[in-house]
């Protein structure tokens, strides 16, 4: 059986750009695979979080994995801290990548702007590959922004192969058809984001009905007045109809054929709707989980997770003769 690997940082709500681009690939790979999820709250360290919200992020985090249908009785579910396993590896693989290498990734100059150049944030990508490679993951759901640190994964992977021994599959991206990159419904440059300051642009797991009609409604669109989809002139439009798309389950095309008569006023009532039949039963069910009920399964979770850990870690000293 094939192995999937993820993770997912603790920094805030989880909203609608993780639940489309990657959680929602999570609940369906599952049925298939045998699959870590993991909070990787060593990765939030980089953008220097509250320790009272750290450990609320990190509980509400599980809470929004399982709300999505992530079965802990399936999945492995659990908490990067746990496992030393990840910072050592991290430490062995970044022998094996360049500075130059991590110098071009693109989320460490964005978020080098607002947290300062520390190496936490410069050697972040070489602790995701440690992530990766220490369950020996065939594959990788995640949203588009994580394309490039996975690239450098695979890179890491095979130079470890080739220099030692050949112990690491080279992990694919395997991500969502639509929902690749939820933008934000407020500026639709970018994508939504849970470290923003963004609130009106993003639609969070706890968000009540009347909220998600008040954010889709003001959503920014464009002065013209027929749908069709084109991502570079009309951004807003084009965001709204995958985010359809998406939970729908249908594809851009038939979505587009779908709404092509409607008023613009018309169109964002129908995906509020939409929207809300969509999120209301995952946010039911974040509200019914418990903190005690997280912890048990972060619990077990840990206990899993440890045993491939173990043995990865073992090989790979043993390879290097540590
Ligand atoms: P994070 O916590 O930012 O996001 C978790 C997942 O959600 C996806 N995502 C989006 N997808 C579509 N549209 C958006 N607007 C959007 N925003 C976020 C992300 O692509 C991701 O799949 N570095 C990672 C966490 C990580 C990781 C790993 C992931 C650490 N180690 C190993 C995979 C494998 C991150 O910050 O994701």
């Amino acid at each position: 059986m094939k192995t999937v690997f993820s993770g997912i940082q603790p920094s805030g709500s989880v909203h609608l750009g993780n639940i489309l681009g990657a959680l929602v690939n999570w609940r369906r790979m599952q049925e298939k695979y045998k699959c870590y999820y993991c909070i990787v709250d060593l990765h939030s360290l980089t953008t220097f979080p509250d320790k009272d919200l750290l450990e609320k992020d990190k509980i509400d985090t599980i809470k929004s994995l399982i709300a999505v249908g992530i079965d802990p009785n399936e999945s492995i579910i659990y908490f990067q801290s746990n496992l030393h396993h990840h910072a050592e590896l991290s430490w062995i693989l970044s022998n094996f990548c360049q500075i130059g290498e991590l110098q071009r990734m693109t989320q460490y100059k964005d978020k080098s702007e607002s947290f300062g150049t520390h190496a936490g944030l410069f050697t972040y990508p070489v602790l995701m590959a440690a992530d990766i490679l220490i369950h020996k993951a065939d594959e990788v759901p995640v949203g588009d922004d994580q394309t490039q640190h996975l690239e450098l994964t695979r890179d890491i992977a095979m130079r470890f192969n080739q220099k030692y021994e050949d112990i690491f599959p080279i992990p694919a991206r395997n991500s969502t058809k639509t929902g690749a990159r939820v933008m934000s419904l407020r500026h639709p440059e970018s994508k939504m984001s849970k470290s923003s300051d963004d609130v009106a642009g993003t639609i969070y797991i706890t968000d009540d009905d009347k909220e998600i009609i008040k954010k889709i409604k003001t959503s920014v669109t464009d002065s013209e007045s027929k749908i069709s989809f084109n991502k570079e002139e009309k951004p807003g439009l084009s965001n709204l109809i995958e985010i359809l798309a998406s939970i729908t389950g249908k594809s851009i095309k038939e979505t587009v054929k779908e709404v092509s008569g409607m008023q613009y006023g018309d169109f964002k009532m129908y995906v509020a709707e939409n929207l809300i039949t969509f999120m209301s039963p995952i946010r039911d069910k974040y509200l019914s989980l418990t903190d005690k009920k997280i912890l048990e399964i972060s619990d077990e979770g840990r206990d899993k997770a440890t045993i491939t850990a173990d043995k990865t870690l073992l090989e790979v000293k043993n390879c290097l003769g540590i």
